[in-house]
């Protein structure tokens, strides 16, 4: 075993699913702004025959930047964050660094997988689960690959304590391991079909409102386990460093971790209000999605407060930005949910763009700023170069901002504008509106998140651009930034 003073950390696959991670993010936003303009213009639809239409492209979009992009940013991070905090390298074990590599060419595999079987119109039609069985098979070696590598580095680690970061990452792969594989219980239809037919087809174990309640149980936790606890798990590692400030609060940390751990669970029924799901689950999802505030603002203020006394570093320093903004959002996003799940509000907020617009202040806000500042965190590190363009990165936060803050602005008032009209009614009980009415109401708004969502595309491109300067012709460095940015 090498020596605490001569540790080598092996970063080749971190540096493999950071380009993954950028290649995905490209094409997944490059669909998204795709899609975004389709709804404004419904001529796009008809580009590229069947495989251009909204209804193909929108779950491609979901699948690429769910299980491409921030998957891909989970794997790189964990990576990277886990032989540090556990002070192990990967080299020094040949089987969990094989591992690893076996499991970069399994996930690209499936991804390729994905792509292509989602582009032709196979899907097992649920929400976040639309990949069929032989799919779903490998991603549960692929999962469990992750788990040998991250318990075998635990089991070779230096340093006694699991920082924080290790527990969120414990949680991501144990959360996603059991909602996964229930709610992806199915039958291939082979079994039945007495013949080959579709061999790649299945159907769910569940039916009716039990296959609701599965899915999403696994759909809300799809949130938890991959769009809000691996991401803590990144800022309580990058804005640490990146600022030089010690976390805030351990107390804080350890209460929210498992105050979000106990509460998200419960709150799945959220999505089903005033469905055929008992009226005693709704109040339940209801109740601990209200409760939810209460952790998530937790880690939130923690990170804010880490900040203290040093918040010129805001004005010094792009990475912070986002990472200070990523927590606004996450702040945003979590006290908007809870409003959503409040059932008098979801009567009015379901079905319509307001949801959309939940989703991407989340996604956008909060989910891919903190990808992408992790990914320009290590790339120094890891290439042994400074950062490519320092006005570079300052110019993508602001456009990206402005790109997110239309996007679901524009959403808040269609959505709302559509709920309302959706439920008018004159004095004799008449439906004041028809359907297509709101949507010619709505145009205006869909263009205008076109525009906010090609914004943030831009910002997507001058990131992978300045990662990709940054790898090639970054100046060399002799030695590892400190804490402060390298263009601090
Ligand atoms: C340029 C950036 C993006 C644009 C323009 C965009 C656009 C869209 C559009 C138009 C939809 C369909 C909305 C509808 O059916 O009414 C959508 C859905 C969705 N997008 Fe994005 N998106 C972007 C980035 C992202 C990212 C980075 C993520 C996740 C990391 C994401 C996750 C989702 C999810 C989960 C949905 C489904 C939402 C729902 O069912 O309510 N998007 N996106
Ligand atoms: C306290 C935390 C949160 C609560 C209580 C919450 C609650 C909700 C509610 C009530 C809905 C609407 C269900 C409907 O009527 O269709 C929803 C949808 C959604 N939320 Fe959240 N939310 C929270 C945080 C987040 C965060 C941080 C993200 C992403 C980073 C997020 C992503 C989503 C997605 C993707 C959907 C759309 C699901 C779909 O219909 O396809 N949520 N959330």
């Amino acid at each position: 075993m090498q020596s605490n003073a001569t540790l080598e950390y092996d970063y080749s696959i971190v540096k493999l699913y950071m380009w993954t991670a950028v290649i995905f993010g490209i094409v997944g936003m490059t669909i998204g702004v795709l899609i975004a303009s389709q709804l404004a213009f419904p001529s796009l639809n008809y580009l590229l025959g069947e495989y251009g239409t909204f209804s193909r492209l929108r779950p491609l979009h979901t699948n690429v930047v769910i299980y491409g992009f921030t998957v891909s940013g989970i794997f790189a991070t964990f990576y990277y964050v886990g032989q540090r905090v556990l002070k192990v390298s990967l080299a020094e074990s040949k089987f969990l660094q094989a591992l690893t590599k076996l499991q970069f060419g399994l996930y690209l595999i499936a991804a390729t997988g994905l792509v292509i079987s989602l582009g032709m119109g196979i899907t097992a039609s649920k929400e976040y689960a639309q990949m069929e069985w032989p799919l779903d098979a490998l991603i549960v070696v692929i999962w469990v690959i992750w788990g040998i590598v991250m318990f075998g580095l635990i089991g070779l680690r230096r340093e006694k304590t699991l920082y924080i970061s290790m527990w969120y990452y414990i949680a991501t792969f144990l959360g996603v391991a059991m909602l996964y594989l229930f709610n992806n219980a199915e039958v291939p239809t082979i079994f039945f079909s007495g013949g080959l037919g579709a061999w790649y087809h299945s159907v769910s174990m569940y039916a009716g409102t039990n296959d609701a309640l599965v899915q999403w149980w696994w759909g809300h936790n799809a949130v938890a386990f991959v769009f809000t606890v691996p991401i803590i798990a990144m800022i309580y590692y990058y804005l640490p460093k990146e600022s030089g400030q010690a976390v805030y609060s351990y107390k804080l940390s350890l209460l929210s971790f498992w105050g979000l751990m106990f509460i998200y669970l419960w709150a799945g029924s959220h999505h089903l209000l005033w469905s055929t799901v008992p009226d005693w689950m709704q109040t339940m999802g209801s109740v601990f999605s209200v409760v939810l505030i209460l952790p998530s603002w937790g880690s939130a203020i923690n990170m804010l407060l880490t900040m203290k006394g040093e918040w010129n570093q805001l004005t010094e320093n792009p990475l912070i930005k986002f990472m200070v903004l990523a927590s606004t959002f996450y702040m945003l996003s979590t006290l908007e949910g809870p409003i959503q799940a409040v059932k008098s509000v979801n009567a009015i907020a379901h079905f319509t763009d307001w949801i959309p617009g939940h989703v991407h202040d989340g996604v956008l806000g909060w989910v891919a700023f903190m990808i992408m500042s992790g990914i320009m965190h290590m790339s120094p590190r890891v290439f042994k170069r400074e950062i490519y363009s320092k006005s570079l990165l300052e110019s993508q936060f602001w456009i990206q901002t402005i790109g997110v803050v239309l996007y679901f602005t524009s959403m808040w008032i269609a959505g709302i504008t559509q709920g309302m009209m959706w439920r008018a009614v004159d004095e004799y009980g008449n439906l004041v509106y028809s359907f297509i009415d709101t949507v010619s109401v709505l145009h205006p708004y869909y263009t205008i998140r076109a525009v906010g969502g090609l914004l943030y595309l831009t910002g997507v491109f001058m990131f992978a651009f300045n990662v990709f300067k940054t790898a090639t012709a970054g100046r060399r460095l002799e030695q590892e930034p400190r804490y402060r940015s390298p263009m601090a």
